[in-house]
């Protein structure tokens, strides 16, 4: 199957300072690719590359198998693209605007953008001029699914939304996945990357750091468990179990940081008649900090 993005050895520079380098990434048709970095990490470079709004210093591109600067125009009616500084003619209405946009994709199916303005609670009669930020936004959410592409472009898309409205974002994401479309969605947002995507990129000063599932991280994340036993078991014996990082005793119950699996925990634990269990939600933040500040790893 072709990949829906394919980049290689993909550089820019601005002046000396260079943007994005070396860049290989490729994203798997129907995959959710959540792409996450700090300030000025080369998250909006790499779309534009992407789009064919800039020229690479070196390296390729492929959008949906087109190489893109050369099959720009074509990957423009294929792709749903939301740029990060999303900015619509303020004179004309909503309604004009998307009616202007659909012409030049050679006509839509009208209902899609009737179906996601009341989704996302968006009057299309209002100028563009005088909507709010968030509002002007769901205009740009509206042109990039209207034609319901095949691959969706998205530069930090819930940014102004209402966390109602974020929700709703989400829900669309799902249903996009569902029918095996593919997303690029840049974010911030560290709990909506974990919640929407299936696969997630780090990119710090132009370098791609990470690249891995959502499911393999979710496997390695650290969580707090919190056991009451009925007969107190020995602590070096739990310290030594696999997955398990700290343990602290504070009466009959244990405090444990564990990483990854549990299965060795319970099943040790079990015999010793477990009372209760509290466990505190897996967080990926530790992770994904960790590769946005560069130590360790
Ligand atoms: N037009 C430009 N002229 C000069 N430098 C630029 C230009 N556009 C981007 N840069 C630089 O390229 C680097 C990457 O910027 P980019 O906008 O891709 O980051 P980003 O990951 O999208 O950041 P943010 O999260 O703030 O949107 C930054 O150092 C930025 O200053
Ligand atoms: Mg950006």
């Amino acid at each position: 199957m072709t990949s829906a993005v394919r980049t290689e050895g993909l550089t820019k520079s601005y002046g000396h300072a260079v943007a994005l380098e070396d860049l290989d990434l490729e994203i798997p048709a129907g995959v959710i690719f959540g792409y996450l970095g700090p300030n000025g990490a080369g998250k909006t470079t790499t779309i534009r590359l992407l789009m064919g709004m800039i020229r690479p210093a070196r390296g390729r591109v492929e959008v949906l198998g087109l190489p893109v600067p050369e099959k720009r125009n074509e990957v423009h009616r294929r792709v749903g693209y939301l740029p990060g500084d999303f900015v619509a003619y303020g004179d004309m209405t909503g309604e004009e605007y998307l009616r202007f946009l659909a012409r030049l994709r050679g006509g839509i199916d009208w209902s899609e953008v009737d179906a996601l303005s009341k989704r996302f609670e968006l009057d299309l009669d209002e100028r563009i001029a005088s909507l709010s930020h968030g509002n002007r936004q769901k205009v740009g959410l509206v042109q990039a699914f209207m034609h319901r592409p095949e691959l969706l472009v998205l530069d930090e898309p819930t940014s102004g939304l209402d966390p109602l409205m974020q929700r709703e974002f989400l829900a669309l994401l799902d249903e996009v996945r569902a029918e095996g479309r593919t997303v690029l969605l840049s974010s911030h947002i560290l709990a909506e990357v974990e919640e929407a995507a299936d696969h997630v990129g780090i990119l710090r000063r132009g370098r791609l750091v990470m690249v891995e599932s959502v499911s393999a991280l979710t496997a390695r994340a650290i969580r707090r468990i919190e056991l009451s036993f009925g007969e107190i078991p020995d602590v070096e014996t739990l310290r030594t179990l696999r997955g398990v990082n700290e343990v602290r005793m504070v009466g009959n119950t244990a405090h444990l940081v564990v990483e990854g699996t549990t299965e060795e925990l319970f099943r040790v634990a079990a015999p010793f008649g477990i009372q209760s269990v509290v466990t505190h939600e897996a967080d990926l933040e530790e992770i994904f900090l960790d590769y946005y500040a560069g130590d360790s790893r």
